[in-house]
C-alpha cells in the first residue's frame, strides 16, 4: 500500500486521530499497519464466527407475543390498567418529597432494594398477605418478570425439569425454557394445579391465588400436597401472586409462602395496583437464597432504579398505597359486575364464565363454537373494534388442548360504558360469525 498525500486538512488529521492513517511530520501518510487489506470478508466477521449462545437460540426458538395497537371499541387484553386509575396526587406528592430529600452524593444503591422499602414492604405483606419474613428476604425487582428469569437463572441447569400449570403463563414459561428448563406441564382445574401425579421435577411455578388463565384457587389439600411434593423431591415452588389484591366474593387466601418459607420463592408485583409500566416488583425469598439474589440482581443491573423505590416506599409507610388499593379494588369490582351483567344479558347461556371470584380478567367459553375458529372470530371482532385474546396459546403444545374456543376478558383498562358497548359488538360479531 502506497503513501498518502495531501494531507494537510481536517479530514486527514481525524483518520490519524482515529488510528487509521499514520502521519509524520515530513513524510507520506501511510494507512495503519493491519488495515490495508481488512475488508467485510473478514473471517471476524462472517456468520460462523459470530454465532449465538445456546441461550439465545432457546430463546429465539420461542414465539414471541403478537403485538398490536389497542383495538377502538374495547380492547380486553389483559394486564392493561386505567390511566385514570392511577394516584396521580399522592404519586405526586411522594415523588416530590423523594426528591427533594437531595442525596449529597449520587451512589449507586443496595442490588437487594432501598431499606426504606424493604421496611415498608415487610409491613405491607404481613399486614395485607399475612407473609411473616425479615426485610432482609425481600429483593427489589424490576417487575415480576425480572424475578422470574432470575429464578430461572438460579434454580435451573440446562436440561432440568420444572412443572408448569397447562394453561399457564407464558413469560413464565419462556424464562424458565429460555434458560434451559424442560417444561412438564400439569393440568389444572377448579382448584387450581392438579396435584395427584406431580411428575419429578426441580421447581415447580404456580399461581395459586387465582390460576393464570383459568381462575381456580388452589384448594388447601393441594396446597399442602404440593409443598410435601417439593420437600420430598427437594425442588422449589416459585409463587406467582401477581392479582392477589384482588378478591371479590371469597375470603382472603393466605399465599403458599406463609406455609413453607424454606421452599417458597414469592413474586409480587406492583404492575396491578399501579401500573405494568413502573417495573415495580419483589420476591420474599428463603433465607438461604439471599446472597444468590442479591448477587444475580447486581449483575443484571446493579439495582432498580432508586427514584420510584423511595416513593413506593413513601407511599406504603404513609398508608396512601393501601386506601388507593382500597380503591381501585372497588373500581375493579364494578367493571367486573358491569362485564357480567353484559355477558348475561347479551350473551346467556351462549357462554360460560370461568375464573371470575378474584383478580382483573374472567375467561369467556364459547359454547357451541369450536376452538378452530378463534382465529376468524378474532379477525372479526377487531374489524368491529373490539381486542379479544385467546385462551389456546397458553395451553402446552403436546397435549390436547379444549375443544371449545375461549377467549380471555381483562376489565381493569376498561371503563363501564367500553366494557357494556365492547360486549353488545361482540355479541352481534358472534351473532353473525358464530
Ligand atoms: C401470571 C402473571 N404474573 C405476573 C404478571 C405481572 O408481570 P410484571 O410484574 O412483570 O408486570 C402478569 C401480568 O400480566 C401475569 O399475568
Amino acid at each position: 500500500m502506497g503513501g498518502v498525500t495531501n494531507h494537510g486538512n481536517g479530514a486527514y488529521n481525524q483518520l490519524n486521530a482515529e488510528g487509521y492513517l499514520i502521519i509524520r511530520q515530513g513524510a507520506r501518510a501511510t494507512v495503519a499497519p493491519g488495515l490495508e487489506t481488512a475488508s467485510v470478508d473478514s473471517p471476524l466477521t462472517t456468520a460462523s464466527a459470530r454465532n449465538l449462545s445456546a441461550f439465545a437460540r432457546r430463546l429465539l426458538a420461542l414465539p414471541p407475543p403478537a403485538e398490536q395497537q389497542p383495538a377502538k371499541v374495547a380492547d380486553f387484553r389483559y394486564g392493561d390498567l386505567s390511566g385514570a386509575d392511577f394516584p396521580v396526587l399522592a404519586w405526586r406528592r411522594a415523588s416530590n418529597r423523594a426528591i427533594l430529600r437531595r442525596a449529597a452524593r449520587l451512589r449507586y444503591g443496595d442490588p437487594q432494594g432501598s431499606s426504606a422499602l424493604r421496611n415498608a414492604l415487610q409491613a405491607y405483606l404481613w399486614r395485607a398477605r399475612g407473609i411473616s419474613c425479615t426485610p432482609d428476604q425481600i429483593v427489589i425487582v424490576n417487575g415480576s418478570q425480572q424475578g422470574l428469569d432470575l429464578c430461572a437463572r438460579l434454580l435451573l441447569d440446562v436440561g432440568d425439569p420444572f412443572v408448569i400449570e397447562n394453561p399457564g403463563y407464558l413469560l413464565a414459561r419462556h424464562a424458565f425454557v429460555a434458560a434451559g428448563g424442560v417444561a412438564v406441564p400439569v393440568a389444572v382445574d377448579a382448584d387450581g394445579l392438579r396435584t395427584d401425579a406431580l411428575p419429578p421435577a426441580r421447581l415447580a411455578y404456580v399461581t395459586p391465588s387465582h390460576q393464570f388463565p383459568l381462575g381456580g384457587v388452589l384448594s388447601a389439600t393441594r396446597r399442602r400436597s404440593l409443598l410435601a411434593w417439593a420437600t420430598g423431591m427437594g425442588a422449589y415452588v416459585v409463587e406467582d401472586d401477581y392479582d392477589g389484591e384482588y378478591r371479590h366474593d371469597i375470603a382472603p387466601i393466605p399465599p403458599l409462602q406463609t406455609l413453607d418459607a424454606d421452599t417458597v420463592i414469592y413474586v409480587g408485583t406492583l404492575s396491578k395496583t399501579l401500573s405494568p409500566t413502573l417495573r415495580l416488583g419483589y420476591l420474599v425469598v428463603p433465607a438461604s437464597l439471599r446472597l444468590a439474589f442479591c448477587e444475580a440482581k447486581r449483575l443484571t443491573d446493579r439495582h432498580a432504579p432508586m427514584l420510584e423505590q423511595d416513593v413506593l416506599a413513601d407511599l406504603l409507610a404513609s398508608g396512601a398505597y393501601e386506601r388507593h388499593v382500597r380503591s381501585i379494588r372497588r373500581k375493579n369490582a364494578e367493571r367486573r359486575e358491569v362485564l357480567l351483567r353484559a355477558l348475561a344479558d347479551h350473551l346467556g347461556p351462549s357462554v360460560a364464565v370461568a375464573g371470575a371470584d378474584t383478580g382483573l380478567h374472567v375467561v369467556a367459553w364459547m359454547n357451541g363454537i369450536a376452538a378452530e375458529r378463534e382465529p376468524e372470530i378474532i379477525a372479526a371482532a377487531r374489524a368491529a373494534g373490539i381486542g379479544l385474546y385467546p385462551v389456546s396459546p397458553l395451553y402446552d403444545a403436546t397435549v390436547p388442548r379444549p375443544e371449545t374456543a375461549g377467549f380471555i376478558l381483562g376489565y381493569a383498562g376498561l371503563d363501564t360504558e367500553a366494557l357494556q358497548r365492547g360486549i353488545a359488538v361482540l355479541a352481534s360479531v358472534l351473532a353473525e360469525h358464530g
